[in-house]
């Protein structure tokens, strides 16, 4: 099959056209033919050598974390999926299963859903990685709750934008962060308060609207976005979650503050992680889900590329300022 490789870790330059052999699905597994593979901000990072998950699984190297497409065919144990069904998948990479910049990828049944009878297989594509680490950072991490006010840094990204409209679907009251050309898309999302993070002080405008402190911070972005002590905005009891981005991590904030304070300064894969990985953020990236299924939450906008494009995708996804997704065409389905 087709795939795009490495057969190094290091820049975009690396990757290359190759012909890998399709994985055959084990019994619990489903194997998917794709459509269009997303590129998540974790795949330059893979690329580059950066995440230690895939830093194992040895070349050549096929990257990306999901996809969507219809099931080519299953393995024995599987009762819910069957050949020509149309269905997102969260990849096998954490069982070591190669990634899906690929015609073919294999992933545990608990890691597929169907697609959403009202989406096409490329508005779906959108989906599972964004969506997942969106919704279990909310509801096995932050444990969010109706009523609860919530901070999320970076609200015009994938995970943002999902993140936002599960918030709201969940009764919290939102804020905010994006650059000045996306105010309106992200006021779009049906936040409470959006923060033009180049022209204010994030601070003192989330003082303003909670003054007693939020419940809870979601930080999608790192790198130092937010101040140190942004432990100090939030009340006594309540949780900073760093959503992993493999640069920056916990340490960057004022954790002596935040203990003062009372209040846990997490990182989402950490303190979400399941014994059996491929549990790994299912059950909340189901309620999500189940949110599309009704309507009530939108997929991202999105823009295609080809596969063969895969360089300057990730090169784009790098820059940082991708609003929605990017998604690779890999075939006609
Ligand atoms: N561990 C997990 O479970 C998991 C899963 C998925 C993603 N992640 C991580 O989560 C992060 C977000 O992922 P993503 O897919 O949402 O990324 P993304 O879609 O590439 O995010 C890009 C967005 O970030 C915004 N942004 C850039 N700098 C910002 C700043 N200083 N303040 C506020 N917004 C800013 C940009 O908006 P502007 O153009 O307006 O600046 C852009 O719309 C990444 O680091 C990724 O690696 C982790």
């Amino acid at each position: 099959m087709k795939a795009m490789m490495i057969d190094h870790f290091g820049g975009s330059g690396e990757f290359y056209v190759g012909d890998a052999p399709i994985v055959e699905p084990a019994a619990d597994e489903v194997l998917v033919r794709a459509a269009y593979a997303s590129v998540n901000p974790a795949d330059w990072k893979c690329r580059a050598g950066l995440l230690p998950l895939l830093a194992h699984a040895g070349f050549p190297m096929i990257v990306g974390m999901d996809c969507a497409g219809v099931v080519e065919r299953v393995g024995s144990d599987v009762v819910d999926f069957k050949s020509g069904d149309r269905v997102i998948s969260l990849s096998g990479v954490s069982r070591g299963k190669p990634g899906t910049y690929a015609e073919f990828s294999t992933a545990p049944q608990q890691r597929v859903a169907h697609v959403p009878a009202h989406l096409t297989i490329e508005e779906a594509a959108t989906i599972p990685i964004a969506a997942a680490s969106a919704a279990s950072s909310i509801i096995d991490v932050a444990k969010v709750k109706s009523g609860d006010t919530v901070f999320l840094n970076g609200g015009s990204g994938s995970v943002g934008t999902f993140g936002i409209q599960f918030l709201r679907h969940l009764g919290a009251r939102v804020a905010a962060t994006c650059s000045t050309r996306n105010l309106d898309y992200v006021r779009g999302l049906g936040t409470d308060l959006v923060i033009d993070y180049t022209r204010e002080d994030i601070a003192t405008a989330l003082r303003a609207w909670a003054p007693d402190g939020v419940d809870s911070v979601i930080d999608a972005v790192g790198q130092n976005s937010l101040p140190a002590d942004t432990p100090a905005l939030i009340k006594g009891g309540g949780i900073l979650v760093c959503i992993q981005n493999l640069l920056t991590g916990p340490d960057a904030f004022n954790l002596d503050l935040a203990a003062k304070r009372n209040v846990r300064v997490v990182d989402n894969v950490v303190e979400a992680r399941t014994p059996d990985s491929s549990n790994f953020q299912v059950s909340a990236f189901r309620q999500l889900l189940a949110a599309i299924d009704t309507g009530v939450i939108k997929v991202p906008p999105y823009e295609i590329m080809s596969l063969e494009d895969v360089a300057r995708a990730q090169d784009k996804v790098e820059d940082g300022h991708v609003r929605g997704k990017i998604l690779l065409k890999i075939a006609e389905v």
